[in-house]
């Protein structure tokens, strides 16, 4: 079936790249001589109809621009078969042949229901957790990762100037992508993730053995997954009372801001891949990245039967570099 019309949705959690991707779809499609809807408010606005025709001018200036343009929706209703048929008669009702969705793992779910279902749909990873299986990076991760280290330095400074140690909770969800990036890049002296188990009398002694080593302040930085920042802080307290301890959450900033160059530059490659593939008749398959090259994977097969893997190299090398307290 010759391909006329498709729209593009963002899903989930919005992450900084998402406008990259959504203006290479429209451009791609237009230069490919296609309509492009966007579809506003993720599944939300899919049941409900909420489709605008894009026209260049509403891309263009969107490359270097954080968010969503398309806005974004948390919709657990859309797990449920009746209403993403209500999806499907609201894309044919539009004349829509294709779907592309940009997301994370739960978008991905829907976008996997809309295939079993018969609908020809094309994933595209955004989400700053990085927790999609088989890429190695999602549109978004860069940014967040590059925020959150940002502000990890400049709590360094404070931490330095009064001898403290710091505990920076970051986001990721279930995944300890960003945790292990952002804390290996800053040189934590821990770094805490939902996939490996750990004792808090570890981190202590971790943090101990660094300022005998003669740091002038210690660094733990703990993925949300895997333990809640207070609670934390308060235990690591009672095991470590001569050392001043504060907790910090970067919550959402890290959601935000500009995307980096790489953020931008995978998104306008997936985003540009994803119109061809569509062109071509390709159905029921998301796009990431492997060995800095776009991958192709299928939708039913890699996303029910992957899961996806942490970084357990850099994971170990934080800990082996830091651990001087054997
Ligand atoms: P993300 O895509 O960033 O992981 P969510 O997990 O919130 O964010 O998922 C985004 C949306 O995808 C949900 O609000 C819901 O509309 C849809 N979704 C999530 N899980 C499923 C599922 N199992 N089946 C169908 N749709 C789903
Ligand atoms: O999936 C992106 C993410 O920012 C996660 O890292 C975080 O756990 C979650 O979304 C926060 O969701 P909300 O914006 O609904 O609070």
């Amino acid at each position: 079936m010759e391909i006329k019309r498709i729209a593009v949705l963002t899903s989930g959690g919005d992450a900084p790249g998402m406008n990259a991707a959504v203006r290479a779809v429209v451009e791609q499609g237009i230069h490919h001589g296609l309509e492009v809807y966007g579809v506003y408010y993720g599944y939300r606005g899919l049941v409900e109809g909420d489709f605008r025709l894009l026209t260049l001018s509403d891309v263009h200036h969107n490359i270097r621009r954080g968010g969503t343009m398309l806005y974004s929706a948390r919709y657990p209703e859309f797990r449920h078969k009746e209403v993403q048929e209500k999806a499907i008669n609201q894309l044919e009702k539009f004349g829509i042949d294709a779907l592309v969705v940009i997301g994370g793992d739960g978008s991905f779910a829907g976008a996997l229901s809309l295939s079993k279902l018969g609908f020809p749909a094309v994933g595209i990873p955004g989400t700053i957790d990085n927790d999609i299986p088989g890429t190695e990076y999602t549109i978004g991760f860069d940014s967040a990762v590059s925020v959150a280290l940002d502000a990890i330095d400049k709590i360094s400074d404070t931490a330095s100037s009064h001898n403290r140690t710091f505990v920076v909770e970051v986001m990721g969800r279930h995944a300890g992508d960003i945790a292990i990036w952002a804390g290996v890049a800053a040189g934590a002296d821990a770094i805490i993730i939902p996939e490996e188990d750990f004792l808090i009398e570890d981190v202590v002694r971790r943090t101990e053995a660094g300022r005998s080593a003669g740091k002038d302040y210690s660094l733990v930085v703990l993925a949300e997954g895997a333990m809640d920042v207070n609670n934390f802080v308060e235990q690591f307290q009672v095991l470590a009372p001569e050392q001043s301890v504060r907790g910090v959450t970067l919550s959402h900033v890290q959601r935000g801001g500009t995307p980096t160059a790489r953020d931008r530059v995978f998104a306008t490659l997936m985003g540009a891949k994803s119109v061809d593939l569509l062109i071509e008749g390709q159905k029921a398959i998301y796009l990431g990245v492997r060995e800095e090259q776009l991958a192709v994977f299928d939708i039913v097969g890699t996303l029910e039967k992957t899961e996806h893997q942490v970084r357990q190299d850099l994971f170990q090398l934080n800990q082996d570099l830091t651990d001087r307290g054997i």
